[in-house]
């Protein structure tokens, strides 16, 4: 059954290579345009939970740039990521709420500070797999993300390997957060729609 689900899911991403990948004429740089069926989606659904350590010595997340803002710097002002802070991640993702739970995968990537007065984050993140079936594919997301919300939705904008052209949605919920180092744990159920 496990066999057969990956055969197809082979033969279909071939089919649907055809439609991606055309030899070129070398006198220009554009093909013909044709028409392109693309073949039936499948979908899958994910559950883990996302770690983001702000806390030395061993931070998954690092400020690399912050504006420089001098009111706070004269009133040492202490928010963990005031509005303009750009972060560096490399986050891990688990299978349960615990930190020393199975690690099946890695969030990189960066986000971004972006709202003026409530607290919000854009992201730009490649979910990337380590083990099982997903092992070397990805999903990434685009979107805003009002932290500030106990529930919230991520839009999916693509996906490499198995999840090849994924689009769909991640909907999150907060498990834990430090407010005062900005540490937290995040559940993610996430949609995928892919070929
Ligand atoms: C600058 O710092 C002050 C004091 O902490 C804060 O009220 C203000 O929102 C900050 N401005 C920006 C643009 O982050
Ligand atoms: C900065 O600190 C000074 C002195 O404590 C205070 O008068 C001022 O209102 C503070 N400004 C902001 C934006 O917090
Ligand atoms: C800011 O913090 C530094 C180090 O903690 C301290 O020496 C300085 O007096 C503080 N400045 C103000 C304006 O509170
Ligand atoms: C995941 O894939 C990598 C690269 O192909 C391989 O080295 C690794 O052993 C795989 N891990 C698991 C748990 O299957
Ligand atoms: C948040 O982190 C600080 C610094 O590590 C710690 O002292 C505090 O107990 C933490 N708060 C909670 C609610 O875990």
């Amino acid at each position: 059954m496990g066999k057969q689900i990956v055969a197809t899911v082979t033969v279909l991403s071939t089919l649907y290579l055809c439609c991606i990948n055309n030899n070129l004429a070398v006198s220009e740089y554009y093909s013909k345009t044709r028409r392109c069926s693309p073949k039936q989606q499948v979908v899958t659904n994910l559950h883990f939970f996302f770690h983001d350590t702000l806390t030395y010595p061993n931070p998954s997340a690092v400020l690399i740039a912050k504006p420089i803002n001098l009111t706070s710097l004269m009133n040492n002002s202490s928010s963990p990521s005031p509005f303009g802070s750009l972060f560096a991640v490399d986050d891990p993702l688990t299978l349960g709420p615990d930190p020393r739970s199975k690690q099946i995968g890695n969030a990189r990537g960066m986000y971004v500070s972006s709202g003026e007065r409530l607290p919000t984050l854009t992201m730009y993140l490649d979910f990337g797999f380590t083990s099982g079936h997903f092992n070397g594919s990805s999903f990434t997301v685009f979107s805003r993300n009002p932290i500030t919300d106990k529930e919230r939705e991520l839009a999916v904008v693509g996906g490499r390997g198995k999840f090849r052209m994924a689009t769909g949605v991640a909907q999150l919920n907060t498990y834990s957060v430090n407010l005062t180092t900005g540490d937290a744990i995040v559940e993610y159920h996430v949609t995928l729609y892919h070929y």
